[in-house]
């Protein structure tokens, strides 16, 4: 049998914890023939909470879980780490500045890449879901490039649920079965801003953007839909979407892992591609082999499109300019 791998997950006792450890426990996220090792982090004042997960963890007797740690210390959670999954973050409370928020969120991500970078495996894989993710991501890299180690291409911010979100709007559009679509991608921040281009997506071979054909269903439907989704569940549920977080989360280190046949996106450190600055931390097409991503080139970007892009580009570079001090 495999020798376990070792799942950091911060915020273990939140709402997405709650979704994430039961599921990566039971295999969904690594396989169902590999075992897991879970450390879990989060803050002193959380830790009994923290112990109750574990009491359940427990109660569900997992033949896959060979061990769970709980620490508010993230050497030890990050120790020996395989995949490093980062949803603890700094919410946004009342009154507060988004700068502040950047900031506050600033200080956890330096003190938490640093440690990944001193403690982790050398080829661990980091998804950052806590919010601002995309920046939050981008400031745990950089904060790791400085100690070295650690592979600066994997540390990710988690665009998938917007792309999941974008597929079920597609699918019930057309009709065609969520299974049907494939190679859509999502450009830029996880923010209303982001981008869903369906225009190289496929349902059974046929185009979608012939089978909708409607621009304005695009602009003036489909992206704000999409968007603006979180706000929308935050309103219905009185709550923020935490299993549909969680379950991107686990598609997106799956696929990481394990391979996809299909695009996925993922929120990864530009190489350049597509006139993206180097190292901000983007939504782009990616297609998962061997254990690694790759960042599919190439596509055309339309005028549309560019322009979609250079909004969302121009949100993260003002993120990034609001944490440059702190680098
Ligand atoms: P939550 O408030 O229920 O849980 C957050 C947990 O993180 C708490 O237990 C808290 O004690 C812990 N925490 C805070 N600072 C920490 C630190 N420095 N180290 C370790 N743990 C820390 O929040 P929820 O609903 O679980 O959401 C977590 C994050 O995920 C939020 O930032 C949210 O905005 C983000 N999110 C991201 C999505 C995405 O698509 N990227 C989708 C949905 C949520």
């Amino acid at each position: 049998s495999k020798a376990p791998l070792r799942v950091a997950v911060t915020g273990a006792a939140g709402q997405i914890g709650y979704s994430l450890l039961f599921r990566i426990a039971a295999g969904d996220m690594l396989g169902k023939d590999q075992p897991v090792i879970l450390q879990l982090l989060d803050l002193p004042q959380a830790q009994q909470a923290v112990k109750g997960v574990m009491m359940e963890l427990d109660d569900c007797a997992f033949p896959l879980l060979a061990g769970a740690v709980a620490t508010d210390d993230p050497n030890v959670a990050f120790k020996d780490a395989d995949v490093c999954l980062l949803v603890g973050a700094r919410p946004r409370s009342k009154g507060m500045e988004r700068a502040d928020l950047l900031t506050a969120n600033g200080a956890i991500f330096t003190v938490q890449g640093k440690a990944i970078a001193e403690n982790a495996k050398e080829d661990v894989k980091v998804l950052v879901v806590g919010n601002p993710c995309n920046t939050n991501a981008y400031i745990a890299r950089a904060a790791a490039i400085k100690v070295g180690r650690t592979n600066p291409a994997n540390y990710h911010g988690m665009l998938r649920l917007d792309h999941n979100r974008a597929l079920s709007q597609l699918a019930a559009k057309t009709g065609k079965p969520v299974a049907a679509l494939k190679q859509l991608v999502v450009w830029g921040n996880h923010s209303p801003s982001m981008y869903a281009d369906y225009r190289f997506t496929t349902a059974d071979g046929a185009s979608v953007k012939a089978l909708i054909n409607d621009p304005v269903w695009n602009n003036d439907v489909f992206l704000p839909t999409v968007g603006k989704r979180g706000a929308a569940i935050i309103e219905a549920r009185g709550l923020s979407s935490a299993a549909s977080a969680a379950n991107a989360a686990i598609d997106h280190v799956h696929d990481w892992v394990l391979g996809s046949d299909d695009w996925v996106t993922m929120g990864v450190p530009s190489d350049g591609s597509y006139g993206i600055p180097e190292g901000v931390v983007f939504g782009f097409p990616c297609c998962c082999r061997n254990g690694g991503y790759e960042i599919i080139k190439g596509l055309e970007i339309d005028d549309y499109s560019r322009g979609k892009i250079d909004l969302t580009l121009k949100e993260l570079e003002e993120e990034r300019a609001a944490v440059a001090s702190m680098l």
